[in-house]
């Protein structure tokens, strides 16, 4: 098994916004990045975001042109997951579905060596049942990175019933080397951040559907009474509809308790179609046509 410093290979799945952040932020810390998606278009978009954030960061003067150009070469686009078999740590960053995830976890068993570290990006779903899919329980773990990955300064690590110390330590020290400080949760639904996050924005929906306050008052009102840097409804936009519901689901269902249970208003924007900032629609409107869907 891979130790941080012998962590040169990192395979990211999924070149999505989570995706492509964390092979920026591996890039960035000297390891070569397979990234991978079955969707060339992704994967171009994603060159183009890394490209464009670590230029705002040289911009800053935090990374050196050479830095930049470096970074970007350690990156290459793959479309398989054979392409990972050299991998030491794989990051999965894929859509919130279990079923889809332990059949990549299957597969991804299967071909990587067998002292690679498989990782899950999960925002809420059980690592212990994503390792229980593979031969190697004890080498899965979850790595939660915050949107944008390369400002925020935080990765929730979690430990499957099986996971190893080794393992723990080595995650561990690989985020520290990405510059991110550390958190440990134990595998419980939601784990920390988004077991206390998503009831936030669950409420703000609910005050929003009662009719307590207009978005932006609510919004208003989180930002400026509670120093937030966005009110909960634009959060809510900003991390994806589709995702502050699939985790409620989790948390609604593995922690059996009403208070979980999601505001009627968002189901029905996620039906809607309505999955935020990324589709230009949301609670806020991003530059297109509102829908029918009221309030
Ligand atoms: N790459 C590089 N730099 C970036 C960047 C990126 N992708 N995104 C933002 N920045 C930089 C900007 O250049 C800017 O730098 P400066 O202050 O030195 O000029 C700084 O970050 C602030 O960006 P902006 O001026 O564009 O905009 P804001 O001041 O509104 O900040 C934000 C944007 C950092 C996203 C801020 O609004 C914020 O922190 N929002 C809350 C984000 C949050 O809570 N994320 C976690 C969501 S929960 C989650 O992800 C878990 C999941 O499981 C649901």
């Amino acid at each position: 098994m891979a130790t941080a410093s012998e962590i040169a290979a990192v395979g990211v799945i999924g070149a999505g916004q989570m995706g492509s952040g964390i092979a920026q932020l591996a890039a960035a810390a000297g390891c070569a990045v397979l990234l991978l998606d079955a969707d060339p278009t992704a994967l171009s978009r994603a060159v183009a975001s890394i490209s464009a954030s670590l230029l705002r960061l040289a911009a800053k003067g935090q990374l050196s042109q050479a830095a930049y150009e470096d970074s970007i070469k350690r990156i290459r686009c793959v479309s398989t997951v054979q392409d990972l078999r050299d991998a030491d740590l794989v990051i999965e960053a894929i859509v919130e579905n279990e079923d889809v995830k332990k059949k990549l976890f299957v597969e991804l068993d299967k071909i990587t060596k067998s002292s690679a570290i498989l990782a899950s990006n999960t925002s809420s779903i059980s690592i212990t049942r994503l390792a229980s899919s593979t031969k190697r329980p004890s080498q899965v773990i979850g790595m939660h990175f915050f949107n944008p990955p390369p400002i925020m300064k935080l990765i929730e690590i979690i430990r499957g019933a099986d996971t190893t110390d080794e393992v723990f330590a080595a995650v561990k020290s690989f985020s520290e080397r990405l510059g991110k400080s550390v958190i440990c949760s134990q595998d419980y639904p939601g784990f920390i951040v988004n077991r206390i996050l998503m009831p936030m924005i669950n409420e703000a929906f609910w005050a929003l559907y009662t009719g307590v306050a207009t978005k932006e008052h609510i919004d208003t009102g989180m930002k400026l009474g509670t120093n937030h840097p966005m009110g909960p409804l634009q959060l809510a936009d900003f991390i994806g509809l589709d995702v502050c519901l699939s985790v409620l689901r989790v948390l609604h269902s593995g922690l059996g308790d009403n208070k979980y249970s999601p505001c009627p208003l968002l189901v029905q924007y996620v039906d809607a179609g309505r999955l935020g900032k990324k589709r230009g629609l949301g609670v806020y409107s991003y530059g297109q046509k509102s829908s029918s869907v009221k309030p």
